[in-house]
């Protein structure tokens, strides 16, 4: 799978929440770049859902203050991304499975992340 990229394109309208996007890209790049060293994804993990918590927390109040609309499902879509990643963290803990799981997890996050700013995100662009 290619690397995921920071793309000009993906800016919501608000410098503050693109550099955290780019942050949270920057996190998922160390995950395709550690195939050979699959003992250290766990910690990439943590880190990413330390940053992810941080960054949708901001996002949300964000935009509660400016009244934009889905709020709830978006914050759902943000409680089943850190559900997900702890379940991946817990797994992570298992030699085997991080063998097993390192490709799948490194395509899901690079899919959820860009459809996620790119679509969900995208509602807020503007207007915030
Ligand atoms: Fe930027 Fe909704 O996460």
């Amino acid at each position: 799978m290619s690397m995921l990229e920071w793309q000009d394109s993906w800016s919501v309208g608000n410098s503050s929440l693109d550099d955290d996007h780019k942050r949270l890209v920057s996190i998922i790049q160390k995950v395709g770049g550690r195939r050979t060293l699959s003992k250290d994804l766990g910690g990439v993990i943590s880190e990413l859902e330390d940053y992810a918590k941080y960054h949708f927390a901001r996002e949300e109040e964000l935009m509660e203050e400016a009244d934009i609309p889905g709020l709830e499902e978006h914050k759902e879509s943000h409680r089943a991304f850190v559900e997900w990643l702890e379940k991946v963290r817990l797994t992570f803990k298992s030699q085997q499975a991080r063998r097993l799981l390192t490709d799948q997890v490194d395509g899901y996050l690079q899919d959820w992340l860009k459809n996620h700013i790119l679509t969900t995100d995208m509602g807020y662009k503007g207007l915030i």
